[in-house]
């Protein structure tokens, strides 16, 4: 697989950390090109388990190099300390590379993340409060203070001093905070700046050189195609574009360098924050998933809400991604289920959608249609292909594949890298 995206193709924590740290074994680069350290991915090797934020999930293969491209939005303190826990770890971050184009997240954009959200009350997101979304939105109004203006004292001062004028005029009078001062965000800045320089590069160039060069390119998706904030739930989404054309625009390569785009889905569904969810279960089915599937936020501690898959949802990220395969984790979960079920439909009023709606209340409001299936209720964490698993799982997996006509390309059945089943 020479050029793969691999994303998220629900809501988020699908797994993909785990699926890149799989796949990287045969990376010479992986890339993150969007979004920042809302991202929580979590690997596990042995009796090891590690938690990136920033830094791209190839980090245990030496010779990989790891970009962060010029679509991410970077805070400098989280990378930094993202490269010194690295280090604690005996892993080596000096192969990163860090675009020049990438936007910085600012004090004040986290400030504003936490009282926007405090303002909003009952109708808040439940974002990650990382700064994240009103980092964008500087990028956006072309305000946003970018990485390369880090290396020049004068200009990022004068940056600094022009968004306070603006954000000291916001933060008292509308959210009743006190006013930030510049100077000392400028001499902390410049410190990261020192820190991050011999990482510093043209991103999108050193990924065309590569790939010219026959290289294997991974570009890991943060959130996914149901954060999306074109293609999502609107507004409950990140700032960002997770499907596959924000792989193309936030790295600076053309589609044309892709040939595999893998999403990542759970046997079931999850979603953190507020927003609509058709399948989330408010019942003891939906506890043993929090509690079997250990779905608390890797960002935030915070309780994940949890449901039956939604077939509805999961077409829809074929469609939008042009996902060639999927990667369906955690199964091992559902072993827990005598009956599994399925969602492949929406009712709403007189209606049944059997495609995304495109009315968002329809998500707010619907009925999922389901479809119940047999469950296999034993242990299958220490199946090794395809093959082991009882007939259900495999009936299970196949139905997915058919209902979402996308093949499934593998299937994991614990966190642990040797817990991944590839299907011929
Ligand atoms: P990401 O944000 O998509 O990278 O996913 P997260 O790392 O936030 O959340 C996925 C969680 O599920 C992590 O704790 C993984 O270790 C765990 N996980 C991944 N695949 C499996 C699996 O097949 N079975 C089980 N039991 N856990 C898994
Ligand atoms: P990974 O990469 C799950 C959610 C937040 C909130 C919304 C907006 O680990 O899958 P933001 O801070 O981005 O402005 O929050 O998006 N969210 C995630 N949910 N996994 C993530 O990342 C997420 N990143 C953001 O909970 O609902
Ligand atoms: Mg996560």
């Amino acid at each position: 697989m020479p050029a793969t995206i691999v994303l998220g193709a629900q809501w988020g924590d699908e797994g993909k950390g785990r699926v890149v740290d799989v796949f990287a074994e045969h990376a010479d680069f992986v890339v993150r090109y969007q979004g920042g350290n809302n991202a929580g991915h979590t690997i596990v090797v042995g009796d090891r388990r590690l938690a990136l934020s920033l830094i791209p999930s190839g980090i245990l293969y030496p010779a990989c190099t790891l970009v962060v491209a010029s679509g991410t939005v970077v805070d400098p303190k989280v990378l930094i300390a993202e490269m010194d826990m690295a280090v604690e770890e005996n892993l080596d971050p000096s192969r990163l590379r860090l675009s020049a184009n990438a936007h910085l997240i600012m004090p004040w954009h986290r400030k504003l993340d936490a009282v926007k959200e405090r303002y909003l009350g009952q109708s808040q997101i439940g974002t990650t409060k990382k700064g994240i979304g009103p980092a964008y939105v500087d990028k956006y109004a072309r305000s946003g203070i970018r990485v390369q203006d880090l290396f020049d004292p004068k200009i990022f001062a004068k940056k600094v001093e022009t968004a306070l004028e603006d954000v000291n005029r916001i933060l008292p009078r509308v959210y009743n905070t006190l006013p930030m001062d510049g100077t000392d965000i400028v001499e902390e800045y410049l410190a990261y700046a020192e820190r991050l320089e011999p990482h510093i590069a043209d991103t999108s160039l050193l990924l065309w050189e590569g790939i010219r060069a026959g290289k294997q390119v991974l570009f890991e998706g943060g959130q996914g195609t149901l954060l999306d904030v074109d293609h999502g739930t609107y507004p409950f989404v990140t700032s960002s574009n997770p499907t596959a054309g924000g792989a193309l625009v936030g790295s600076g390569v053309g589609p044309k360098t892709i040939d595999e785009i893998v999403g990542v889905a759970k046997a079931y569904i999850s979603r953190v924050g507020t927003g609509p969810f058709p399948t989330e279960l408010h019942d003891e089915d939906g506890e043993t998933m929090i509690e079997l599937g250990g779905e608390y936020g890797t960002v935030t501690g915070r309780r994940r809400r949890c449901g039956w898959l939604d077939l509805v949802a999961l077409r829809y990220a074929g469609r939008v991604n042009s996902l060639t395969k999927l990667f369906l984790t955690k199964l091992d979960i559902l072993s827990a289920f005598e009956t599994i079920r399925v969602a492949v439909g929406y009712r709403h009023d007189d209606d049944v959608f059997h495609e995304f709606p495109r009315q968002q209340r329809v998500l707010h409001e619907c009925e999922p249609i389901y479809e119940d299936l047999p469950g296999w209720q034993s242990d299958i964490t220490g199946a090794r292909s395809f093959e082991d698993l009882p007939k259900e799982a495999r009936a299970y997996v196949e139905y997915v594949a058919e209902r979402t006509e996308t093949p499934i390309g593998w299937v994991s059945v614990g966190p642990e890298r040797s817990q991944m089943l590839e299907i011929a």
